[in-house]
């Protein structure tokens, strides 16, 4: 009897409706949906500060864009910028903890370092996120919803603010399937090499011949 009071209880406090919306960290300039990454193009929008957003739809969809400065030691006056767009399905478990499971071929990354070389590097992006919970309560300065996550390692990360509900997404199937004749193309065109691993193996470099964005970039790609 006590053992399942305390499963209706741990279930009861699992509310995934609240997961709903779109939340962005306290910049409010990153938002997921069409603003940050165009599908069509295959190409990033540069926010005008860096930040997080996450969005979940009450279908069990979600899609994150991040956009982040990393250090660089040799120079602090300039760092490096990483933008990182993926999207797919969320499952939320009983204990309250959570998994991203993206669409591999649509994740996308671009890394951009400015004083280090004039290339940025557009590749795919790939990463399946653990949490082990989340929590959305009304913020006590703001009184606006607030998202606090806590990934796998226990850490929490910066609190997301809600900035949209319903969430601003785009469309949550898969956008940039590898077209089987698209890849055989490809590798009867006598391509460099490093092309033909890539469409094999989409964790390296994989060229996209996109344009330069406002992040310094040039072109892009290789191994
Ligand atoms: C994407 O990541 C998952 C989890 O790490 C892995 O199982 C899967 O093979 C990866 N897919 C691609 C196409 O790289």
């Amino acid at each position: 009897m006590i053992f399942l009071w305390a499963f209706l209880a741990t279930a009861a406090a699992v509310n995934v409706e609240e997961l709903v919306g779109t939340w962005t960290t306290k910049s409010k300039q990153v938002f997921t949906g069409p603003d940050f990454y165009d599908p069509l193009n295959d190409r990033f929008f540069e926010p005008n500060l860096t930040g997080i957003s996450y969005s979940f739809d009450g279908e069990g969809h979600y899609e994150e864009a991040f956009y982040r400065a990393i250090a660089n030691p040799t120079d602090p006056s300039c760092p490096s910028g990483i933008m990182q767009w993926q999207h797919g399905t969320y499952t939320v478990s009983a204990d309250g903890s959570m998994v991203l499971h993206p669409i591999a071929s649509d994740g996308r990354q671009l890394l951009s370092q400015p004083c280090v070389q004039d290339t940025a590097f557009y590749t795919r992006y790939n990463n399946t996120e653990k949490f082990k919970g989340f929590s959305v309560s009304v913020d006590a300065y703001n009184h606006v919803q607030r998202l606090d996550l806590q990934q796998s390692t226990g850490e929490i990360m910066h609190p997301m603010y809600l900035a949209y509900r319903p969430p601003k997404m785009l469309p949550t199937n898969t956008l940039n399937p590898i077209p089987t004749s698209k890849k055989k193309r490809e590798l009867s065109s006598g391509l460099h090499v490093v092309i033909k691993e890539e469409l094999i193996n989409p964790d390296r470099w994989w060229w996209f011949g996109v344009l330069a964005t406002s992040l310094g970039g040039a072109a892009f790609f290789f191994s």
